[in-house]
């Protein structure tokens, strides 16, 4: 049989190296391969599946939507791009704000921007993003991230974004020891940037509420230390909630677990907005800003904006995860995961830090030595031990999330306890058995 690889080249990847399983189906948390295997997917693919695989939801809705109408126009009106936004904008309680919709995270990100710059009358207004950030792979979005993996690929202060340190309390950038005081100084050196290119030439602030793809999690004062200190200058904050919206780190919207002291003023959706049956994304802006651009020229569109179908789609995972209330079940899976993998750090010297505990999304970072911290490849690349654990995690059935040194546990919502509980075992023994030095210092 061909390989894809002879006739499909894929995201992030060395076109002659690529060898990944080809899936043919899926339920649940399970994906079936084409070689007949199932594989446990505890990463929701690229943390986006967060309803499962084939939700019979999904699939009846686009099915539903597909006979009455496929496709309007984005300049026109359709049913469920209407009610879709609504639901929005009710549920973060953006009431009077607006939606434009997008195909992904990455073309929500630079639409956020467009409506950043537009509401705040800063047309080339700068844009303050971390390092070790990722808003997608666009050339705005590249210059947006601080990502090592695209940095040399674009000059991002021609984009008119200037990068701060993030709050990555283990590997403090301000050598600070407590995650709070590190959480402190990130958000000072916001402030500083902010005061140092003077508040009238920045129109934004976009950072992600959560960790996302590098796996920092920042100290709980740090969101509404930005809340308080954009607010002050008169700069927007745009929340990035692509990949930590939608139950995935225990409520709807990540930033709401600081209530109204974490409110932005423009968020992003991707991923979990349609449980990624079917492309969609999202700028929610709020009343306030809608306000300021109702009588302004929008300069932007897609051709695909609010697609009928991804609407549809939409408006059934809304409905799915309210009535299996896996926003709650992802908090209480995620704080037992959280502990269950403290538990494994206190038996497994490479595991250098584990982050997370709020819904369904771990972030494992391993270590050559948890005493100096040394990492156990430079960032971001991966050790050949590492790359090995997560081969033999595939062949026995379960397919863990990683980047760098990092394992990302994100696994759908829905998941089985049972079938989590098996997956962090099969971890436990093949930490064990590629990294088998027992820890024996105290966990820090
Ligand atoms: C936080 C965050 N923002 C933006 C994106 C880009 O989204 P997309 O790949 O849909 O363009 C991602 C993708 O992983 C993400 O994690």
């Amino acid at each position: 049989m061909n390989s894809e690889r002879d006739f499909v080249l894929h995201s992030w990847c060395v076109p002659a190296e690529w060898n990944a399983p080809t899936v043919i189906g899926g339920r649940g948390a399970r994906l079936l391969l084409e070689d007949g295997r199932e594989l446990l997917d505890m990463s929701s693919l690229v943390e986006c599946s967060n309803l499962g695989h084939q939700h019979p939801r999904l699939v009846s809705a686009i099915r539903d939507q597909a006979r009455r109408l496929s496709f309007v126009t984005s300049a026109w009106g359709a049913e469920p791009r209407r009610t879709l936004a609504q639901r929005l904008l009710e549920l973060s309680g953006f009431e009077g704000g607006l939606v434009f919709f997008t195909l992904g995270g990455a073309d929500a990100n630079e639409n956020a921007v467009r409506i950043a710059r537009l509401a705040s009358g800063k047309a080339r207004g700068l844009i303050v993003t971390r390092d070790r950030s990722y808003h997608g792979a666009s050339y705005m979005d590249m210059a947006l991230s601080g990502d090592a993996r695209t940095a040399h690929q674009v000059d991002a202060e021609s984009w008119g974004v200037r990068h701060v340190p993030p709050p990555y309390s283990y590997r403090c950038p301000f050598a600070s020891r407590s995650p709070h005081d590190c959480g402190d100084k990130a958000a000072a050196a916001v402030a500083d940037c902010i005061d140092t290119e003077g508040a009238n030439s920045v129109a934004a602030v976009l950072m992600e509420s959560n960790a996302g793809s590098n796996g920092i999690v920042a100290p709980d004062s740090y969101w509404p230390l930005l809340r308080e200190l954009t607010r002050e200058r008169g700069v927007l904050l745009i929340a990035d909630e692509v990949m930590s919206a939608f139950g995935r780190c225990g409520e709807w919207f990540a930033w709401q677990r600081h209530g109204e002291q974490g409110r932005p003023d423009i968020m992003t959706l991707a991923k979990g907005l349609t449980g990624a049956a079917v492309p969609l994304g999202a700028v929610v802006m709020s009343a306030a800003i809608a306000r300021r651009i109702e009588h302004q020229m929008f300069y932007g569109g897609l051709t695909y904006s609010g697609h009928p179908l991804s609407c549809a789609a939409g408006l059934a995972a809304l409905d799915a995860y309210r009535d299996e209330n896996l926003i709650e079940r992802s908090r209480r899976l995620g704080a037992s995961l959280f502990e269950e993998l403290r538990k494994l750090q206190s038996r497994h010297a490479v595991i250098g830090e584990v982050r997370g505990g709020h819904g369904l999304f771990a972030v494992i970072e391993l270590v050559a030595d948890p005493v100096t911290r040394a990492p156990l490849a430079p960032w971001p690349q991966q050790s050949d031990q590492q790359r090995a654990l997560l081969r033999a995690a595939l062949d026995e059935g379960v397919s863990f999330g990683s980047r760098g040194n990092l394992l990302i546990i994100a696994p759908p919502l829905v998941i089985d306890e049972g079938d989590l509980a098996a997956a962090l075992a099969l971890l436990d023994r093949l930490l064990g058995r590629f990294f088998p030095s027992p820890r024996t210092e105290q966990i820090k």
